[in-house]
């Protein structure tokens, strides 16, 4: 099966031809958002419900920005302007969004399997993971792989290495999946609190040292670390981090000089990452934020759409 559906909970359980018809849909799509008037009627009457109960910059925009340039509703709904802080529960709050007949619900929640628990509770709408606890984030690993495609001219025989916070990062749990799928090698790099030896089981290759880790890759990836759980203890402080896993120009001049750079966002600058290299030439953490609208029109236009998938630019 080349489209994808009836949901996008994960990158698990997709194949490799659903990924590219992923990518090669957000393409098409991307087009559009290079035009005076961004927009197409694709999914004109649709509607699209963002539940964000989690706060986000990027995806809860880009997933608003998409629906609308498809020419769909988009309406918001936020953690704190919402009835949960009333105590209304998960099920109940999508239960009583289901009734109001959207097409698709795109949910951002801090618990691991929240959004494949919704799924199973709503018929003939359209399930989207924005990110699920530790679980996936699959539109970011989409965005990033369409990135790399674009910067690098191929998605295979490729060394992945990701910097920082794995422990917490969904992220990572995403971006590794889809280079198995893919069968490119990916490289966990940071301190054992935060990138145990254990997840040389999850078919990463594990290094505490960050040149060893990011020797020869074609693509480095900076996380974040996650300081608003430091009182977990998982590292002393941010100055002992930064002093072993710094990533900038100098490091990678010198052991990934032919590495582009990428990062989900928020980046820390300073912290993880040195201006000079997130704001440099190989840097592409920018263009990540402008194909994560392509990719969620993508996402939103297969999943809406289903078996009636083909794109009509006009
Ligand atoms: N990359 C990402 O998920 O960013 P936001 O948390 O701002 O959506």
């Amino acid at each position: 099966m080349k489209s994808i559906g009836p949901h996008l909970l994960g990158i698990e359980g997709l194949s490799r031809e659903q990924i590219e018809f992923v990518l090669d849909t957000a393409e098409q799509f991307r087009e559009v958002n290079t035009r005076t008037v961004k927009k197409v009627p694709t999914l004109r009457g649709k509607t699209v419900v963002n539940l964000f109960l989690e706060p986000s910059t990027r995806t809860r925009t880009s997933f608003e920005i998409a629906a609308k340039r498809l020419s769909a509703e988009s309406i918001n709904i936020s953690g704190k302007d919402s009835s949960v802080t009333k105590g209304e529960t998960l099920i109940d709050t999508v239960l009583n969004i289901q009734s109001m007949v959207p097409d698709a619900v795109v949910m951002r929640h801090a618990s691991s399997g929240a959004v494949n628990l919704i799924a199973r509770y709503l018929s003939n709408v359209a399930v989207i993971n924005a990110g699920d606890g530790l679980h996936e984030h699959p539109t970011q690993a989409l965005l990033d792989l369409l990135t790399i495609r674009q910067a690098l001219g191929r998605i295979d025989g490729l060394t992945i290495a990701i910097v920082g916070d794995s422990l917490r990062s969904r992220v990572m749990r995403s971006n590794l999946i889809i280079h198995k799928i893919l069968g490119n090698k990916v490289r966990l790099v940071g301190p054992p609190s935060l990138v145990p030896f254990e997840f040389a089981d999850l078919g990463a290759e594990v290094f505490h040292d960050l040149a060893l880790g990011i020797e020869g890759a074609d693509v480095v990836m900076s996380l974040r670390v996650k300081f608003e759980y430091l009182k977990d203890v998982f590292i002393p402080n941010l100055e002992e981090y930064s002093k072993h896993y710094f990533l900038n120009e100098r490091v990678i001049a010198a052991h990934a000089p032919d590495a582009i750079i990428l990062a989900p966002g928020p980046i820390v600058r300073g912290v993880e990452i040195d201006s000079a290299l997130a704001d440099g030439p190989r840097s592409h953490i920018l263009k990540q934020v402008e194909n994560g609208v392509a990719v969620r029109m993508a996402v939103l236009f297969a999943l809406v759409m289903g078996k009636r998938a083909e794109v009509d630019l006009n």
